[in-house]
């Protein structure tokens, strides 16, 4: 599968489509695996397409489990949670709570925290035949004014993991959390679509990166194929 961009003209028609497409994956799963695992992105651009997925009818919110590509590591009460953030935008709006989320249990180091999230993932997901990594049926990813996307940092030696599927690693000193929980290259490569939602002039040329000439070290570049909603600020 090569990249599918899709362009609308502002943020509110990428948020409604992208939700009506994860929506469509997420029953797609359900209907041939009688579960869907969803890996939510953090950051702020999902907040308006997670508002209007809780609306949408038709999930059988009973078989989906959710997770997060990336986290900070910080409290989920914390401003910075995207444990938080998606609880704020898309949980708590859901019509049932029958629902299985796996939130990254940050209350322990980093580094056990990145194992014991793995273990977690291994022993609910799929392994791919290939790689052995965990699948995620649908994984949302956004993309930083870096190039990064989940936690993953251009130059971090982070983007070289083999063979994790989670990693704790750290974010340059502009982020407001430094350490940080991830999914690893080849964890995203596993799942079975990769989402993206982009929207400002800001991710322009970040999207344009990715798009057209991927630099070899631009994260956003190396998760793999994807399915692109952006607006057209955002759209190269
Ligand atoms: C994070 C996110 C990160 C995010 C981008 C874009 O924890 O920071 O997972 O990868 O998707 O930074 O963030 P915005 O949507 O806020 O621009």
């Amino acid at each position: 599968m090569a990249h599918v961009v899709h362009s609308f003209a502002d943020a509110a028609g990428a948020a409604h489509a992208c939700a009506d497409r994860v929506a469509h994956l997420l029953k797609e799963q359900i209907a041939l695996r009688d579960v869907a695992h969803i890996g939510l992105a953090g950051g702020n651009t999902p907040r308006a397409m997670y508002a209007v997925l809780a609306t949408l009818p038709g999930i059988d919110w009973s078989r989906i489990h959710f997770w997060w590509g990336d986290e900070r590591c910080v409290p989920e009460s914390d401003k910075n949670s995207n444990e938080r953030m998606a609880r704020e935008t898309l949980l708590s709006r859901l019509p049932v709570s029958t629902w299985t989320a796996h939130p990254v249990p940050t209350k322990l180091p980093p580094p056990a925290c990145a194992a014991a999230y793995e273990a977690e993932l291994r022993k609910h997901c799929e392994l791919h035949p290939a790689s052995g990594m965990p699948i995620i049926d649908v994984l949302l990813l956004g993309i930083g004014d870096d190039g990064h996307t989940l936690s993953l940092f251009p130059g971090s030696p982070t983007l070289l993991e083999k063979s994790k599927a989670v990693a704790s690693t750290t974010a340059p000193p502009t982020s407001p959390v430094k350490d940080r929980i991830t999914l690893t290259i080849p964890a995203a490569r596993a799942a079975r679509y990769r989402i993206f939602l982009a929207v400002g002039a800001d991710k322009k040329p970040l999207v344009r990166g990715c798009l057209a000439q991927p630099a070899a070290d631009q994260p956003s570049a190396m998760v793999g194929d994807a399915e692109w909603f952006l607006d057209s600020a955002a759209a190269p």
